[in-house]
Protein backbone atom coordinates (compact mmCIF):
# COMPACT_ATOMS: atom_id res chain seq x y z
CA UNK A 1 0.00 0.00 0.00
CA UNK A 2 1.33 2.98 -1.24
CA UNK A 3 1.53 6.51 1.00
CA UNK A 4 -1.40 8.14 -0.46
CA UNK A 5 -3.46 5.06 -1.11
CA UNK A 6 -2.76 4.73 3.21
CA UNK A 7 -3.99 8.42 3.62
CA UNK A 8 -6.82 7.96 1.49
CA UNK A 9 -7.98 4.47 3.59
CA UNK A 10 -7.31 6.57 7.07
CA UNK A 11 -8.78 9.59 5.71
CA UNK A 12 -12.18 7.29 4.84
CA UNK A 13 -12.92 6.61 8.52
CA UNK A 14 -11.32 9.84 10.29
CA UNK A 15 -13.02 12.47 8.62
CA UNK A 16 -16.56 11.36 8.88
CA UNK A 17 -15.58 10.69 12.67
CA UNK A 18 -14.59 14.17 12.82
CA UNK A 19 -17.59 15.68 11.00
CA UNK A 20 -19.55 13.30 13.31
CA UNK A 21 -18.12 14.97 16.74
CA UNK A 22 -18.38 18.31 15.35
CA UNK A 23 -21.85 17.74 14.58
CA UNK A 24 -22.91 16.26 17.92
CA UNK A 25 -21.12 19.33 19.45
CA UNK A 26 -22.93 21.72 17.25
CA UNK A 27 -26.11 20.33 18.39
CA UNK A 28 -24.70 20.17 22.25
CA UNK A 29 -23.41 24.18 21.66
CA UNK A 30 -26.83 25.32 20.69
CA UNK A 31 -28.82 23.14 23.47
CA UNK A 32 -26.30 25.21 26.00
CA UNK A 33 -26.97 28.68 23.86
CA UNK A 34 -30.64 27.95 25.29
CA UNK A 35 -29.73 28.95 29.09
CA UNK A 36 -28.09 32.09 29.77
CA UNK A 37 -26.05 30.27 32.40
CA UNK A 38 -24.46 27.66 29.78
CA UNK A 39 -24.81 30.11 27.01
CA UNK A 40 -21.30 31.43 27.34
CA UNK A 41 -19.79 27.48 27.58
CA UNK A 42 -22.36 26.56 24.41
CA UNK A 43 -20.28 29.37 22.10
CA UNK A 44 -17.12 27.89 23.82
CA UNK A 45 -18.21 24.45 22.35
CA UNK A 46 -19.89 25.45 19.16
CA UNK A 47 -16.66 27.44 18.21
CA UNK A 48 -14.67 24.21 18.63
CA UNK A 49 -16.84 22.03 16.66
CA UNK A 50 -16.27 24.74 14.42
CA UNK A 51 -12.75 24.30 14.21
CA UNK A 52 -13.01 20.63 14.17
CA UNK A 53 -14.91 21.00 10.65
CA UNK A 54 -12.59 22.72 9.37
CA UNK A 55 -9.61 19.95 10.20
CA UNK A 56 -12.25 17.65 8.70
CA UNK A 57 -12.61 19.49 5.51
CA UNK A 58 -8.63 20.28 4.98
CA UNK A 59 -8.56 16.48 5.52
CA UNK A 60 -11.33 15.71 3.23
CA UNK A 61 -9.61 17.58 0.22
CA UNK A 62 -6.45 16.42 1.03
CA UNK A 63 -3.00 18.52 0.22
CA UNK A 64 -3.78 21.90 -0.39
CA UNK A 65 -1.66 25.36 -0.46
CA UNK A 66 -2.09 26.22 2.68
CA UNK A 67 -0.52 29.74 1.86
CA UNK A 68 -4.43 30.36 1.34
CA UNK A 69 -5.93 28.41 4.11
CA UNK A 70 -3.46 30.94 6.58
CA UNK A 71 -3.66 34.17 4.87
CA UNK A 72 -7.68 33.99 5.17
CA UNK A 73 -7.83 32.50 8.84
CA UNK A 74 -5.43 35.15 9.66
CA UNK A 75 -7.82 38.35 7.65
CA UNK A 76 -10.77 36.64 8.83
CA UNK A 77 -9.65 36.03 12.40
CA UNK A 78 -8.19 39.63 12.97
CA UNK A 79 -11.62 41.24 11.18
CA UNK A 80 -13.57 39.40 13.45
CA UNK A 81 -11.70 39.81 16.52
CA UNK A 82 -11.58 43.72 15.98
CA UNK A 83 -15.18 43.50 15.41
CA UNK A 84 -16.40 41.61 18.56
CA UNK A 85 -14.01 43.92 20.58
CA UNK A 86 -15.18 47.00 19.40
CA UNK A 87 -18.86 46.85 18.29
CA UNK A 88 -21.39 48.16 21.20
CA UNK A 89 -24.17 46.31 22.97
CA UNK A 90 -26.50 49.02 20.76
CA UNK A 91 -24.75 47.93 17.83
CA UNK A 92 -25.15 44.03 17.82
CA UNK A 93 -27.96 43.99 15.57
CA UNK A 94 -26.00 45.36 12.94
CA UNK A 95 -22.66 43.48 13.27
CA UNK A 96 -24.85 40.10 13.37
CA UNK A 97 -26.20 41.43 10.20
CA UNK A 98 -23.21 41.85 8.39
CA UNK A 99 -22.06 38.32 9.84
CA UNK A 100 -25.07 37.03 7.98
CA UNK A 101 -23.76 38.41 5.36
CA UNK A 102 -20.45 36.97 4.88
CA UNK A 103 -22.66 34.04 5.44
CA UNK A 104 -24.14 34.34 1.94
CA UNK A 105 -21.34 36.08 0.43
CA UNK A 106 -19.19 32.78 1.14
CA UNK A 107 -22.15 30.51 -0.52
CA UNK A 108 -22.44 32.66 -2.85
CA UNK A 109 -18.98 32.99 -4.16
CA UNK A 110 -18.24 29.10 -3.49
CA UNK A 111 -21.21 28.04 -5.96
CA UNK A 112 -19.58 30.78 -8.51
CA UNK A 113 -16.18 29.07 -7.90
CA UNK A 114 -17.47 25.66 -8.48
CA UNK A 115 -19.25 26.27 -11.92
CA UNK A 116 -15.92 28.64 -12.89
CA UNK A 117 -13.28 25.75 -12.13
CA UNK A 118 -15.54 22.92 -13.27
CA UNK A 119 -17.44 24.25 -16.49
CA UNK A 120 -16.09 27.77 -17.75
CA UNK A 121 -12.34 27.23 -17.47
CA UNK A 122 -12.65 23.45 -18.89
CA UNK A 123 -14.45 24.90 -21.83
CA UNK A 124 -16.97 22.04 -21.40
CA UNK A 125 -19.84 21.24 -23.89
CA UNK A 126 -22.02 19.18 -22.11
CA UNK A 127 -25.04 20.43 -19.77
CA UNK A 128 -23.96 21.08 -16.35
CA UNK A 129 -26.59 18.81 -15.05
CA UNK A 130 -24.34 15.96 -16.81
CA UNK A 131 -20.76 17.58 -15.47
CA UNK A 132 -21.83 18.33 -11.94
CA UNK A 133 -24.51 15.80 -11.72
CA UNK A 134 -28.34 16.21 -11.50
CA UNK A 135 -28.52 17.22 -7.80
CA UNK A 136 -24.98 19.22 -7.82
CA UNK A 137 -26.10 21.40 -10.49
CA UNK A 138 -29.52 22.53 -9.32
CA UNK A 139 -27.94 23.35 -5.34
CA UNK A 140 -25.51 25.30 -7.47
CA UNK A 141 -28.47 27.46 -8.19
CA UNK A 142 -29.74 27.36 -4.63
CA UNK A 143 -26.41 28.29 -3.10
CA UNK A 144 -26.37 31.41 -5.46
CA UNK A 145 -30.08 32.81 -4.80
CA UNK A 146 -30.24 32.14 -1.32
CA UNK A 147 -26.79 33.33 -0.41
CA UNK A 148 -26.77 36.44 -2.61
CA UNK A 149 -29.99 37.41 -1.33
CA UNK A 150 -29.04 36.90 2.04
CA UNK A 151 -25.69 38.93 1.10
CA UNK A 152 -27.55 42.44 -0.30
CA UNK A 153 -30.89 41.67 2.15
CA UNK A 154 -28.31 41.62 5.33
CA UNK A 155 -26.03 44.75 3.82
CA UNK A 156 -29.83 46.92 3.73
CA UNK A 157 -30.49 45.57 6.94
CA UNK A 158 -27.10 46.85 8.45
CA UNK A 159 -27.76 50.39 6.35
CA UNK A 160 -31.33 50.51 7.66
CA UNK A 161 -30.84 50.07 11.27
CA UNK A 162 -27.83 52.31 11.18
CA UNK A 163 -30.76 54.68 9.94
CA UNK A 164 -28.60 55.67 6.51
CA UNK A 165 -31.15 54.66 4.38
CA UNK A 166 -34.88 56.57 4.40
CA UNK A 167 -33.66 57.44 8.43
CA UNK A 168 -34.60 53.23 8.65
CA UNK A 169 -38.13 54.10 7.65
CA UNK A 170 -40.17 51.84 5.25
CA UNK A 171 -39.44 52.24 1.21
CA UNK A 172 -42.61 51.27 -0.78
CA UNK A 173 -41.47 51.11 -4.44
CA UNK A 174 -44.80 51.22 -7.04
CA UNK A 175 -45.62 47.52 -7.88
CA UNK A 176 -43.33 46.24 -5.27
CA UNK A 177 -44.72 43.11 -5.20
CA UNK A 178 -44.78 42.40 -8.99
CA UNK A 179 -41.33 43.40 -9.21
CA UNK A 180 -40.48 40.54 -6.13
CA UNK A 181 -42.09 37.95 -7.59
CA UNK A 182 -40.67 38.58 -11.64
CA UNK A 183 -37.20 38.36 -9.70
CA UNK A 184 -37.99 35.47 -7.57
CA UNK A 185 -39.56 33.59 -10.18
CA UNK A 186 -36.87 35.17 -12.79
CA UNK A 187 -33.61 33.88 -11.00
CA UNK A 188 -35.55 30.16 -9.92
CA UNK A 189 -36.44 29.50 -13.52
CA UNK A 190 -32.40 30.85 -15.11
CA UNK A 191 -30.98 28.35 -12.36
CA UNK A 192 -33.18 25.20 -13.75
CA UNK A 193 -32.21 26.71 -17.05
CA UNK A 194 -28.44 26.93 -16.67
CA UNK A 195 -28.92 22.96 -14.77
CA UNK A 196 -30.62 21.33 -17.97
CA UNK A 197 -30.36 23.40 -20.75
CA UNK A 198 -27.31 25.57 -21.02
CA UNK A 199 -25.64 24.72 -24.00
CA UNK A 200 -21.99 25.33 -23.29
CA UNK A 201 -19.41 27.02 -21.04
CA UNK A 202 -19.87 30.23 -22.43
CA UNK A 203 -23.91 30.50 -22.16
CA UNK A 204 -23.73 28.38 -18.57
CA UNK A 205 -21.35 30.99 -17.07
CA UNK A 206 -23.58 34.17 -18.22
CA UNK A 207 -26.93 32.35 -16.87
CA UNK A 208 -25.09 31.92 -13.62
CA UNK A 209 -23.86 35.81 -13.39
CA UNK A 210 -27.73 36.80 -14.17
CA UNK A 211 -28.96 34.80 -11.55
CA UNK A 212 -26.71 35.85 -9.00
CA UNK A 213 -27.32 39.71 -9.89
CA UNK A 214 -31.36 39.08 -10.13
CA UNK A 215 -30.84 37.67 -6.97
CA UNK A 216 -28.93 40.29 -5.21
CA UNK A 217 -31.55 42.82 -6.62
CA UNK A 218 -34.12 40.75 -5.05
CA UNK A 219 -32.50 41.16 -1.42
CA UNK A 220 -33.22 44.68 -1.94
CA UNK A 221 -36.55 44.35 -2.77
CA UNK A 222 -37.45 42.31 -0.13
CA UNK A 223 -36.05 44.06 2.94
CA UNK A 224 -36.16 47.44 1.65
CA UNK A 225 -39.89 48.29 1.94
CA UNK A 226 -39.40 46.66 5.83
CA UNK A 227 -38.91 49.62 8.89
CA UNK A 228 -36.35 49.31 10.93
CA UNK A 229 -38.53 48.52 13.99
CA UNK A 230 -39.10 45.30 12.51
CA UNK A 231 -35.16 44.97 11.26
CA UNK A 232 -34.61 42.43 14.14
CA UNK A 233 -37.15 40.29 12.98
CA UNK A 234 -35.50 40.30 9.23
CA UNK A 235 -32.11 39.91 10.37
CA UNK A 236 -32.92 36.83 12.13
CA UNK A 237 -34.98 35.49 9.58
CA UNK A 238 -31.25 36.28 7.19
CA UNK A 239 -29.63 34.17 9.68
CA UNK A 240 -31.68 31.98 8.90
CA UNK A 241 -30.99 32.13 5.04
CA UNK A 242 -27.46 32.11 5.91
CA UNK A 243 -27.65 28.44 7.14
CA UNK A 244 -29.69 27.19 4.24
CA UNK A 245 -27.17 28.85 1.86
CA UNK A 246 -24.52 26.92 3.70
CA UNK A 247 -26.70 23.77 3.81
CA UNK A 248 -27.50 23.87 -0.07
CA UNK A 249 -23.62 24.51 -0.59
CA UNK A 250 -22.86 21.37 1.55
CA UNK A 251 -24.89 19.24 -0.81
CA UNK A 252 -23.35 21.30 -3.68
CA UNK A 253 -19.74 20.09 -2.67
CA UNK A 254 -21.17 16.67 -1.10
CA UNK A 255 -19.70 17.70 2.69
CA UNK A 256 -21.74 16.53 5.82
CA UNK A 257 -20.69 19.28 8.35
CA UNK A 258 -21.50 22.26 6.00
CA UNK A 259 -24.70 20.41 5.59
CA UNK A 260 -25.44 19.65 9.18
CA UNK A 261 -24.50 22.94 10.73
CA UNK A 262 -26.13 24.90 7.94
CA UNK A 263 -29.42 22.81 8.91
CA UNK A 264 -28.92 23.85 12.23
CA UNK A 265 -28.53 27.49 11.86
CA UNK A 266 -31.58 27.97 9.20
CA UNK A 267 -33.92 25.69 11.86
CA UNK A 268 -32.17 27.84 14.61
CA UNK A 269 -32.86 31.19 13.10
CA UNK A 270 -36.66 30.49 11.77
CA UNK A 271 -37.55 29.35 15.30
CA UNK A 272 -35.74 32.65 16.73
CA UNK A 273 -37.98 34.51 14.01
CA UNK A 274 -40.96 32.80 14.51
CA UNK A 275 -40.73 33.39 18.75
CA UNK A 276 -39.83 37.18 18.13
CA UNK A 277 -43.49 37.85 15.53
CA UNK A 278 -45.62 35.73 18.48
CA UNK A 279 -43.78 38.27 20.95
CA UNK A 280 -44.62 41.12 18.80
CA UNK A 281 -47.92 39.66 17.54
CA UNK A 282 -47.33 39.75 14.33
CA UNK A 283 -47.33 37.13 11.58
CA UNK A 284 -44.39 36.53 9.29
CA UNK A 285 -46.17 37.25 6.53
CA UNK A 286 -47.18 41.17 7.40
CA UNK A 287 -43.31 41.65 8.79
CA UNK A 288 -42.14 40.78 5.03
CA UNK A 289 -44.84 42.38 3.38
CA UNK A 290 -43.57 45.62 5.34
CA UNK A 291 -44.54 49.05 5.40
CA UNK A 292 -44.76 49.03 9.58
CA UNK A 293 -43.41 51.80 11.32
CA UNK A 294 -43.60 53.65 7.82
CA UNK A 295 -47.38 56.00 9.13
CA UNK A 296 -45.94 55.65 12.92
CA UNK A 297 -42.49 56.97 12.90
CA UNK A 298 -43.83 60.02 11.18
CA UNK A 299 -46.41 60.81 13.62
CA UNK A 300 -43.66 59.75 15.81
CA UNK A 301 -41.86 63.45 15.79
CA UNK A 302 -45.15 64.90 17.24
CA UNK A 303 -46.11 62.35 20.02
CA UNK A 304 -44.36 64.24 23.06
CA UNK A 305 -46.68 67.06 22.05
CA UNK A 306 -49.97 64.83 22.82
CA UNK A 307 -48.97 64.90 26.58
CA UNK A 308 -51.34 66.90 28.76
CA UNK A 309 -51.06 65.89 32.42
CA UNK A 310 -47.76 63.99 32.87
CA UNK A 311 -46.41 64.20 36.59
CA UNK A 312 -42.54 63.89 36.98
CA UNK A 313 -40.53 63.36 40.06
CA UNK A 314 -36.74 63.92 41.50
CA UNK A 315 -34.58 60.94 41.94
CA UNK A 316 -34.44 61.72 45.19
CA UNK A 317 -38.22 61.22 45.32
CA UNK A 318 -38.08 58.22 44.04
CA UNK A 319 -35.21 56.77 46.80
CA UNK A 320 -37.57 57.82 49.13
CA UNK A 321 -40.35 56.02 47.74
CA UNK A 322 -37.94 52.90 47.31
CA UNK A 323 -36.42 53.52 50.85
CA UNK A 324 -40.53 52.62 52.08
CA UNK A 325 -40.60 49.60 49.46
CA UNK A 326 -41.57 45.87 50.17
CA UNK A 327 -40.85 44.76 46.04
CA UNK A 328 -39.65 46.40 43.32
CA UNK A 329 -39.61 45.15 39.87
CA UNK A 330 -37.21 47.09 37.14
CA UNK A 331 -38.14 46.81 33.60
CA UNK A 332 -35.19 47.52 31.67
CA UNK A 333 -35.50 48.43 27.71
CA UNK A 334 -33.41 49.70 24.81
CA UNK A 335 -32.45 52.66 26.81
CA UNK A 336 -30.76 51.16 29.48
CA UNK A 337 -28.18 49.65 26.82
CA UNK A 338 -27.73 52.86 25.72
CA UNK A 339 -27.19 54.93 28.73
CA UNK A 340 -24.66 51.86 29.37
CA UNK A 341 -26.15 51.65 33.27
CA UNK A 342 -26.40 47.74 33.99
CA UNK A 343 -23.58 48.24 36.77
CA UNK A 344 -25.80 50.98 38.50
CA UNK A 345 -28.79 49.05 38.45
CA UNK A 346 -26.76 46.13 40.55
CA UNK A 347 -25.20 48.08 42.54
CA UNK A 348 -29.17 49.82 43.71
CA UNK A 349 -30.38 46.19 43.19
CA UNK A 350 -27.89 44.96 46.09
CA UNK A 351 -28.11 48.28 48.67
CA UNK A 352 -31.91 47.32 48.12
CA UNK A 353 -32.00 43.65 48.72
CA UNK A 354 -29.43 44.55 51.41
CA UNK A 355 -32.19 46.51 53.15
CA UNK A 356 -34.64 43.54 52.67
CA UNK A 357 -36.54 44.95 49.55
CA UNK A 358 -37.68 42.18 47.18
CA UNK A 359 -35.52 42.95 43.72
CA UNK A 360 -36.96 41.57 40.45
CA UNK A 361 -36.44 41.97 36.99
CA UNK A 362 -39.24 41.97 34.36
CA UNK A 363 -37.94 40.84 31.13
CA UNK A 364 -39.87 41.34 28.02
CA UNK A 365 -38.90 38.76 24.95
CA UNK A 366 -38.73 41.94 22.59
CA UNK A 367 -37.19 44.83 25.25
CA UNK A 368 -33.79 46.38 23.21
CA UNK A 369 -33.08 45.62 19.92
CA UNK A 370 -32.11 41.84 19.61
CA UNK A 371 -33.37 38.48 21.39
CA UNK A 372 -31.43 38.37 24.65
CA UNK A 373 -30.71 41.52 24.63
CA UNK A 374 -32.01 42.48 28.24
CA UNK A 375 -30.15 38.76 29.51
CA UNK A 376 -27.00 39.59 27.82
CA UNK A 377 -26.74 43.53 29.61
CA UNK A 378 -27.51 42.12 32.99
CA UNK A 379 -25.83 39.04 32.71
CA UNK A 380 -22.47 41.56 31.89
CA UNK A 381 -23.26 43.30 35.13
CA UNK A 382 -23.62 39.69 37.54
CA UNK A 383 -27.31 40.58 37.93
CA UNK A 384 -28.29 37.39 39.33
CA UNK A 385 -30.14 34.88 37.11
CA UNK A 386 -32.98 34.03 39.60
CA UNK A 387 -33.79 38.19 39.57
CA UNK A 388 -34.61 37.58 35.75
CA UNK A 389 -38.39 36.94 35.61
CA UNK A 390 -40.01 36.62 31.79
CA UNK A 391 -43.07 38.28 30.69
CA UNK A 392 -45.51 35.24 31.52
CA UNK A 393 -44.17 34.70 34.29
CA UNK A 394 -43.67 37.92 36.31
CA UNK A 395 -47.21 39.38 34.89
CA UNK A 396 -49.33 38.37 37.01
CA UNK A 397 -47.18 39.83 40.15
CA UNK A 398 -47.50 43.75 39.05
CA UNK A 399 -50.63 43.95 41.42
CA UNK A 400 -48.90 43.32 44.20
CA UNK A 401 -45.50 44.95 43.34
CA UNK A 402 -44.73 48.22 45.30
CA UNK A 403 -42.77 49.82 42.51
CA UNK A 404 -41.94 49.03 39.17
CA UNK A 405 -38.75 51.31 37.35
CA UNK A 406 -38.59 51.36 34.07
CA UNK A 407 -35.28 51.64 32.63
CA UNK A 408 -35.23 53.43 29.63
CA UNK A 409 -38.02 50.85 28.52
CA UNK A 410 -41.45 51.87 26.75
CA UNK A 411 -43.06 50.45 23.84
CA UNK A 412 -42.92 47.08 25.78
CA UNK A 413 -45.17 48.79 28.50
CA UNK A 414 -47.75 50.59 26.45
CA UNK A 415 -51.10 49.80 27.36
CA UNK A 416 -52.63 50.84 23.98
CA UNK A 417 -51.46 47.25 23.11
CA UNK A 418 -54.11 46.29 24.94
CA UNK A 419 -57.07 48.92 24.87
CA UNK A 420 -56.76 50.78 21.85
CA UNK A 421 -57.72 48.91 18.56
CA UNK A 422 -56.43 51.55 16.29
CA UNK A 423 -52.86 51.76 17.56
CA UNK A 424 -50.02 49.88 15.18
CA UNK A 425 -48.87 47.60 18.44
CA UNK A 426 -52.61 46.99 19.53
CA UNK A 427 -52.43 42.45 20.42
CA UNK A 428 -48.71 42.72 21.75
CA UNK A 429 -48.28 41.37 24.77
CA UNK A 430 -47.06 44.05 27.01
CA UNK A 431 -45.77 44.02 30.53
CA UNK A 432 -48.40 45.35 32.85
CA UNK A 433 -46.36 47.55 34.62
CA UNK A 434 -49.64 49.91 35.31
CA UNK A 435 -51.19 47.59 38.18
CA UNK A 436 -48.33 48.57 39.86
CA UNK A 437 -48.89 50.90 43.44
CA UNK A 438 -46.53 53.37 41.88
CA UNK A 439 -44.51 53.41 38.45
CA UNK A 440 -41.15 55.61 37.34
CA UNK A 441 -40.46 55.80 34.12
CA UNK A 442 -36.66 56.76 33.90
CA UNK A 443 -35.96 58.19 30.29
CA UNK A 444 -34.59 61.31 29.04
CA UNK A 445 -37.72 62.92 27.49
CA UNK A 446 -41.04 62.00 26.73
CA UNK A 447 -40.00 60.86 23.25
CA UNK A 448 -41.64 57.93 21.82
CA UNK A 449 -40.09 54.03 21.46
CA UNK A 450 -39.01 52.00 18.57
CA UNK A 451 -42.92 52.38 17.27
CA UNK A 452 -42.89 55.46 17.30
CA UNK A 453 -46.51 55.82 19.17
CA UNK A 454 -47.19 57.73 21.86
CA UNK A 455 -47.51 55.72 25.57
CA UNK A 456 -50.83 56.51 27.60
CA UNK A 457 -49.00 55.12 30.84
CA UNK A 458 -46.81 58.45 30.95
CA UNK A 459 -50.10 59.69 31.80
CA UNK A 460 -51.29 57.50 33.73
CA UNK A 461 -51.93 58.64 37.83
CA UNK A 462 -50.01 56.37 39.79
CA UNK A 463 -46.90 57.21 37.12
CA UNK A 464 -44.25 59.55 37.62
CA UNK A 465 -41.42 60.46 35.10
CA UNK A 466 -37.93 60.94 36.10
CA UNK A 467 -36.22 62.61 33.46
CA UNK A 468 -32.69 61.75 32.37
CA UNK A 469 -29.77 59.63 31.73
CA UNK A 470 -30.78 55.99 33.14
CA UNK A 471 -27.37 55.82 34.68
CA UNK A 472 -27.16 59.25 36.22
CA UNK A 473 -30.37 58.82 37.51
CA UNK A 474 -30.04 55.26 39.36
CA UNK A 475 -26.24 56.40 40.44
CA UNK A 476 -28.42 59.59 42.08
CA UNK A 477 -30.99 57.17 43.54
CA UNK A 478 -27.96 55.10 44.87
CA UNK A 479 -26.46 58.31 46.71
CA UNK A 480 -30.07 59.32 48.29
CA UNK A 481 -30.65 55.86 49.61
CA UNK A 482 -27.30 55.80 51.23
CA UNK A 483 -27.91 58.79 52.90
CA UNK A 484 -31.60 57.60 54.83
CA UNK A 485 -30.98 55.46 57.29
P1 LIG B 1 -38.22 51.43 23.15
O1 LIG B 1 -39.69 51.32 23.14
O2 LIG B 1 -37.52 51.55 21.85
O3 LIG B 1 -37.87 52.67 24.10
C1 LIG B 1 -36.56 52.93 24.49
C2 LIG B 1 -36.59 54.22 25.28
O4 LIG B 1 -35.30 54.39 25.83
C3 LIG B 1 -36.85 55.44 24.43
O5 LIG B 1 -38.19 55.87 24.57
C4 LIG B 1 -35.83 56.48 24.92
O6 LIG B 1 -36.51 57.62 25.41
C5 LIG B 1 -35.14 55.77 26.08
N1 LIG B 1 -33.71 56.05 26.15
C6 LIG B 1 -32.82 56.14 25.16
N2 LIG B 1 -31.62 56.44 25.64
C7 LIG B 1 -31.74 56.54 26.98
C8 LIG B 1 -30.84 56.83 28.03
N3 LIG B 1 -29.55 57.10 27.82
N4 LIG B 1 -31.32 56.85 29.30
C9 LIG B 1 -32.63 56.61 29.55
N5 LIG B 1 -33.53 56.33 28.59
C10 LIG B 1 -33.09 56.29 27.30
O7 LIG B 1 -37.53 50.21 23.91
P2 LIG B 1 -38.17 48.91 24.54
O8 LIG B 1 -39.22 49.25 25.53
O9 LIG B 1 -37.01 48.09 24.97
O10 LIG B 1 -38.92 48.22 23.32
C11 LIG B 1 -38.21 47.62 22.25
C12 LIG B 1 -38.78 48.01 20.90
O11 LIG B 1 -37.96 47.48 19.86
C13 LIG B 1 -40.17 47.49 20.69
O12 LIG B 1 -40.91 48.40 19.91
C14 LIG B 1 -39.92 46.23 19.90
O13 LIG B 1 -41.03 45.80 19.12
C15 LIG B 1 -38.78 46.68 19.02
N6 LIG B 1 -38.14 45.47 18.53
C16 LIG B 1 -37.35 44.74 19.36
C17 LIG B 1 -36.87 43.54 18.90
C18 LIG B 1 -36.06 42.68 19.82
S1 LIG B 1 -35.80 41.19 19.37
N7 LIG B 1 -35.63 43.13 20.95
C19 LIG B 1 -37.15 43.09 17.63
C20 LIG B 1 -37.95 43.89 16.80
C21 LIG B 1 -38.44 45.08 17.27
P3 LIG B 1 -35.77 59.04 25.49
O14 LIG B 1 -35.25 59.33 24.14
O15 LIG B 1 -36.83 59.97 25.95
O16 LIG B 1 -34.68 58.88 26.51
Amino acid sequence: MNVSTEFNSINGVLVPLIYLISATLFILGLKRMGRISTARSGNTLSAFAMFLAVIGTLLEIGFVDYRWIIGGLIIGGLIGTVAALRVRMTEMPEMVALFNGSGGAASLAVAVAVVWSRIVEQQVTSLPSEVLGVSQSVTVGLSIIIGAVTLSGSYMAYLKLQGKINKGRPILLPLRHVWTAVFTLGALALSIYFAFFAADAAQAGTIILIVAGASLVLGVLLVIPIGSGDMPVVVSLLNSYSGLAACATGFMLNNNALIISGALVGSAGIILTQIMCVAMDRSLLNVLLGGFGAQAATSGSGASDEYTSVTSSSAEEMAMVLFDSESVVFVPGYGLAVAQAQHAVRELTDLLTKKGIRVSFAIHPVAGRMPGHMNVLLAEADVPYDYLFEMEKINSEFKSTDVAILLGANDVCNPSALDDPSSPIYGMPILNVHQSRSVFIVKRSLSPGYAGIKNPLFEAENASMCYGDAKKIINEVIEEIKTLK
